[in-house]
Parts: C-alpha cells; sequence; structure tokens
C-alpha cells in the first residue's frame, strides 16, 4: 500500500481522533481514546507524524486519507514518551506501523519510552523489531485490568 510519511497539519486533529477511535478494541472496558482537544494541541507541540494516502479522502470514511499515525514529546526524564502508533485496520500487515516508527525514531534526538498491552502481539513484535527493551511490566498500570509493558529504545547512537 502506497502511503507517504508527513507531519500532520494542524487541519489533520479531527481525522487523526477518528482514527485513534477506529484503531483499537471497540469495548469501552479495554480502551479510552484520546479527545479531540489533545490531538489538535499534539498537531502544533508533540512529533505528530501521518501515514497519508493521497487522493484517496473518501476511502477510509472517518479518518479521511489518513491511514496511519504516531504522536511522540518530550517527558520530564530526558526521554521522548512515543504515547500512540495505529494503521487503520483496513490497511494493517502492509509495512505502514514499520514505517511509522521508521520516521519517528529518525526524529529522535533521546531514548524513546513507551507502554504497551503485553498482549498485543503485533505492536510488541513491531517494537522489538526496531530494537526496543522491556524495562519494566506493571499490573494496573491504567485501570486495574490494564496492564503495560514499559519499553524503552537506546535512541541515537
Ligand atoms: C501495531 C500496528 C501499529 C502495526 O501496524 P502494521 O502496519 O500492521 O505493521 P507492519 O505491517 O509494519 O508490521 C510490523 C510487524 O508486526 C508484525 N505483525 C503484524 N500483525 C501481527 C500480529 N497480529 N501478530 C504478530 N505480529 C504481527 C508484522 O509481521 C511485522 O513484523 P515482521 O516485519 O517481522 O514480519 C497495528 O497493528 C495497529 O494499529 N494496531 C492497533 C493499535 C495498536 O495496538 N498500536 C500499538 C500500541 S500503542
Amino acid at each position: 500500500m502506497s502511503c507517504t510519511i508527513e507531519t500532520a497539519s494542524d487541519r489533520d486533529y479531527l481525522h487523526v481522533a477518528a482514527l485513534d477511535r477506529i484503531s483499537w478494541p471497540i469495548a469501552p472496558d479495554l480502551f479510552i481514546p484520546d479527545g479531540e482537544h489533545i490531538w489538535r494541541i499534539w498537531c502544533d507541540m508533540a512529533t505528530l507524524l501521518v501515514a497519508r494516502r493521497p487522493g484517496d479522502s473518501d476511502q477510509l470514511s472517518e479518518s479521511g486519507d489518513i491511514a496511519g499515525a504516531l504522536v511522540m514529546f518530550p517527558t520530564n526524564a530526558s526521554e521522548l514518551c512515543l504515547h500512540k502508533i495505529m494503521v487503520h485496520p483496513e490497511c494493517r500487515g502492509s509495512g505502514i506501523g514499520t514505517q511509522l516508527m521508521r520516521a519517528g525514531l529518525a526524529r529522535a534526538n533521546l531514548p524513546v519510552l513507551l507502554t504497551v498491552d503485553p498482549s498485543n502481539n503485533a505492536a510488541v513484535t513491531l517494537y522489538q523489531n526496531f530494537g526496543f527493551d522491556v524495562r519494566e511490566r506493571i499490573d494496573g498500570y491504567y485501570r486495574p485490568h490494564e496492564h503495560r509493558l514499559i519499553m524503552v529504545h537506546p535512541g541515537p547512537n
């Protein structure tokens, strides 16, 4: 699938917010999406990359021409937090997640930290492919049934 990876414009935030609602398990006890306002702020204040399918604005319905997204921002601990990487369910398995991760890490000037559901095999495989290691497992990281692995990439060098 042909996509271009680019920095999100400030007009993309509603489409990225829609992608966030589409991309995850729909049961409310499994996932809480981020809201539109924070996606708007991340357009200006974070590294927000989108995988765009040019000329395909209707195909993915709610998320417009956006097939995937990655958001990353600095923490107060000299690390970057890769908060989310997601690909539209109709577009998975064709390398878009890999493209987004490659582009995100190319912009990373510090170690990169993320959290992931230990049972999310696709995501854990993607992260291991890029050299992320498990730092810690925290049970009940979000709600009591939402456990997370903390994974870290060493960053440049
Ligand atoms: C995780 C996700 C971003 C991967 O995107 P993708 O475009 O399908 O990924 P790619 O096609 O680049 O594949 C990346 C790797 O994951 C592997 N993979 C994909 N689906 C998999 C699955 N269901 N189980 C195990 N590995 C899987 C691929 O084989 C590939 O590894 P390889 O190159 O060694 O074969 C996508 O599945 C997604 O959006 N999931 C929902 C949101 C999410 O869980 N995000 C991550 C947590 S923040």
